[in-house]
């Protein structure tokens, strides 16, 4: 695997074993040398907090260098009319690695085909966030203890949430789990996923009732209305709130469930809950730096790796 664009590069378990245990050792030891003189290029056209500096803090826990637009649409020569693949033919012939973050769906793809270093896609509009889904999945491990025989709730933006789409193909991967999609009517997810679950004989339910679904559930994973790929704003207004997760409401679950969330988070989960120990959406968010950590050190080190 030369560029990481999907989640459905990863055809079985044993793939992400081997991130996982890399995972716990970067999580172990911190910091590492093992990409001196190798820079990593942490391209965005669109906003980030997590991913971008995740992934600039990876980089340099491994002894990396960073050249860094956090505004390529605005800063980079994208504003003067250069093409995205213009682009990256430039800085691939400068950096080791590029970390992508695009406002188009497919935009990791485009740019994979023309890079000569391995394509990081960062989330490419409302099509895939591999390694948000990767994370998510190392911190349900640690969390749970297990990937199989899971009660999952997936909640709120299912058509336009790159998370969900990505964590989909990593969750079908592993027996026994059933999925609760749960959305409003607008925001169902779309039939190519709905099919990828039935071909995979995934259990899967769909509806709109959240309480219903929570004293069932030993993973509820919130997410936010995407308010930048909703076309009007009356459309957004309609659905925004479909989803405030309570002191109520979680009262209902389980005492071993966790509630995680990708973050930002606008209205989905009431900060009231943040001090429940079954709140795990900032350890989650600090996952992230080590499983990046465990992917940059794969992408650029495929010879150690690849036997
Ligand atoms: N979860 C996530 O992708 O967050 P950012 O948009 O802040 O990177």
């Amino acid at each position: 695997m030369k560029h990481l664009i999907s989640t459905e590069q990863f055809t079985n378990t044993g793939q992400l074993e081997q991130i996982f245990k890399l995972t716990d050792h970067y999580q172990k030891i911190g910091v590492s040398e093992t990409l001196k003189n190798k820079i990593i290029a942490c391209i965005f056209y669109e906003p980030s907090t997590r991913t971008r500096l995740s992934f600039e803090t990876a980089a340099l826990r491994l002894g990396a260098q960073v050249i860094s637009t956090e505004n390529a649409a605005q800063f980079s020569s994208a504003a003067k009319g250069e093409t995205l693949e213009d682009t990256i033919k430039v800085i691939s012939s400068y950096a080791d690695a590029i970390v992508l973050r695009h406002f188009e769906k497919g935009a990791s793809k485009r740019a994979s085909l023309v890079s000569s270093v391995p394509i990081i896609n960062a989330g490419d509009g409302a099509g895939e966030h591999p390694t948000q889904a990767l994370l998510d999945i190392y911190t349900i491990l640690k969390e749970l203890g297990r990937l199989n025989d899971l009660k999952i709730a997936l909640v709120g933006d299912l058509l336009n949430g790159r998370t969900i789409h990505s964590l989909i193909n990593l969750l079908s991967l592993y027996d026994s789990n059933t999925l609760y999609l749960i959305s409003p009517r607008e925001l169902r997810l779309s039939d190519i996923y709905l099919k990828y679950l039935k071909s995979k004989k995934i259990k899967f339910i769909e509806t709109a009732d959240l309480s219903s679904a929570l004293q069932h559930i030993d993973v509820l994973y919130m997410t936010r209305v995407q308010k930048e790929r909703i076309e009007s704003i009356k459309e957004y207004e309609k659905v925004k709130n479909a989803y405030s997760l309570n002191n109520q409401d979680v009262k209902k679950m389980k005492q071993g469930s966790i509630i995680m969330h990708p973050l930002p988070r606008v209205n989905e989960i009431s900060p009231d809950i943040d001090n429940d120990k079954r709140a795990t959406y900032f350890r989650q968010a600090k996952n992230g730096l080590y499983v990046r950590m465990a992917i940059l050190d794969l992408f650029l080190n495929k010879e150690k790796y690849d036997h």
